[in-house]
């Protein structure tokens, strides 16, 4: 059973957190998630895993609720709010993990934002994040093409929640080393079979998702190298992040 489908990013760090959890099994594992939104791609990992903790930290209330609901009787905690300097405000603990998936593009103090997941992680933690490109390089609806233009303006007036912007690589990895941490592993994921997997019937859908990723896991072994017009082919970056040193 693979532990979501939709998304080969996050298909990707699922298998990723679910080998660094049983590896330390049975000791606890604690996972914080920025931008947790519905937190849908997390209801299969802690059913299966009950010692995993989880706190999903999301702005928006109807996501707080909706991921509530679906959480219901796992382990896991919603705080309504904006993931920046959440270390000692929102939650009072350093984490294992700290997950971000396809939340960046849309946050408008991004350095903020990255130094907040730093000052969440254990020393020995990682980042798992990855962002996406196509509301951008091939907006689906005119909503999406009005949010490109509107979401700057009223972020602008201090209004967040339509903010989108195309994440540039270059900012990224600067990003990564104003706020003291190192990339670990970098990918790329999410071709068009993304659109693809939409039309696959539900009994296969997990087949599918297997041998999608598993594609798109041989492409990262090409060397391939990855730059921000290769966003029109590969929707999603991925990277693996941890603290450059221990905090003081
Ligand atoms: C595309 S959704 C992704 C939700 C979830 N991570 C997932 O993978 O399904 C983007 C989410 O980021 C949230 N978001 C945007 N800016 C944020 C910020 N500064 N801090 C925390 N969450 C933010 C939005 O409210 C929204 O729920």
């Amino acid at each position: 059973m693979v532990l979501a489908t939709g998304n080969a990013a996050k298909v990707y760090c699922l298998n990723w957190l679910e080998a660094a959890i049983t590896a330390r099994a049975p000791a606890p594992f604690t996972i914080l998630d920025m931008g947790c939104g519905r937190a849908g791609a997390f209801v299969r990992l802690l059913s299966l895993y009950p010692q995993v903790s989880y706190v999903g930290i999301e702005p928006s209330a109807p996501a707080c609720e909706a991921a509530r609901q679906q959480l219901a009787g796992r382990n896991a905690v919603i705080h309504q709010g904006w993931a920046y300097d959440v270390a000692g405000r929102l939650v009072q603990e350093q984490f294992d993990a700290v997950i971000s998936f396809s939340v960046l593009e849309h946050v408008v103090q991004r350095q903020r934002y990255v130094d907040s997941m730093r000052d969440c992680l254990k020393d020995d933690g990682h980042i798992l994040i990855n962002y996406d490109a196509g509301h951008f390089v091939a907006p689906a609806t005119t909503r999406e093409r009005l949010k490109n233009l509107i979401g700057p303006l009223l972020a602008a007036v201090g209004i967040e929640r339509y903010y989108q912007r195309f994440v540039r690589e270059d900012d990224f990895r600067q990003m990564v080393r104003s706020a003291g941490l190192h990339i670990v592993e970098d990918k790329f994921f999410n071709t068009r079979l993304k659109g693809v997997h939409k039309h696959i019937p539900a009994e296969y859908a997990d087949e599918h998702m297997q041998r999608w990723l598993d594609y798109e896991l041989w492409l990262n072994t090409l060397g391939i190298r990855y730059d921000d017009a290769r966003a029109r082919t590969w929707f999603s970056r991925n990277f693996i992040l941890q603290k450059e040193t221990p905090s003081p």
